[in-house]
């Protein structure tokens, strides 16, 4: 079974597991890169790294259009009910997980912060592990730097890696490939970079390194870009 992936730009990323379709992140309004508008995009399930408007992004309003089931901490979960009207809404914690038609999504610790975009308390930062029904696994790191726990998600087995290298909010180039080196997934694509002046980066020259200095293939997709797993 294939897991096909398309990059939105930034940290957002539209898949299609086994048929079911997948978004993370989906922050489109407002994101330079975005290759389609919030109209064009398909969801039955959106899961959310943390509260910060560049990964909510355009959440409230796919949702409300699609009718998709949003995972997300407990927090930003009862935000998008009190706030937003949103009733289909799963919130977990860290370490928790939830089974989902197409497989189990677990939420993983990450370094960085969560306020809300009314600036509500968001709880804490996540990355996202999906484990797919065929036994395929996919990190999604969210916002972080690196951390020696990483090496604990790689001993799940990574197919698929992405991470944020565009310094600044994020680890950069450097930090990710110590981040790649612990996590040692097969397949690693770059994310949160080039969206704004200040995480400005060479997705080019890091993927150079990549295959120099680690085990994983480099992935760099352009906005719009697909990869199929
Ligand atoms: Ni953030
Ligand atoms: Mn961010």
């Amino acid at each position: 079974m294939t897991i096909e992936l398309t990059w939105l730009g930034h940290s957002g990323f539209a898949l299609t597991i086994d048929g079911h379709k997948v978004l993370i992140d989906p922050f489109l309004s407002g994101n330079a890169l975005a290759p389609f508008g919030v109209e064009a995009v398909e969801a039955g399930t959106i899961l959310l790294s943390h509260g910060h408007g560049d990964h909510i992004g355009d959440t409230p309003a796919i949702a409300r259009r699609t009718g998709a089931t949003v995972v997300s901490n407990v927090e930003i979960s009862n935000w998008l009910r009190d706030t937003h009207g949103l009733e289909d809404v799963i919130g977990i914690n860290t370490g928790g997980g939830v089974r989902l038609p197409f497989g189990r999504v677990e939420l993983t610790i990450a370094h960085h912060s969560s306020g809300l975009p009314d600036g509500a308390y968001g709880g804490m930062p996540n990355g996202i592990l999906i484990f797919t029904n065929e036994g395929q696994t996919l990190y999604h790191a969210g916002d972080t730097t690196v951390f020696a726990e990483m090496e604990w998600i790689g001993d799940e087995g990574i197919d698929l890696a992405i991470l944020p290298i565009g310094d600044h909010y994020t680890m950069g180039p450097a930090k990710a490939l110590r981040a790649i080196n612990l996590l040692r997934p097969k397949v690693v694509i770059p994310m949160h970079y080039n969206t704004f002046d200040a995480i400005t980066q060479d997705a080019a020259a890091w993927a150079e390194r990549v295959a120099r200095e680690t085990a994983a293939r480099p992935v760099v997709l352009e906005p719009g870009g697909t990869f199929s797993l």
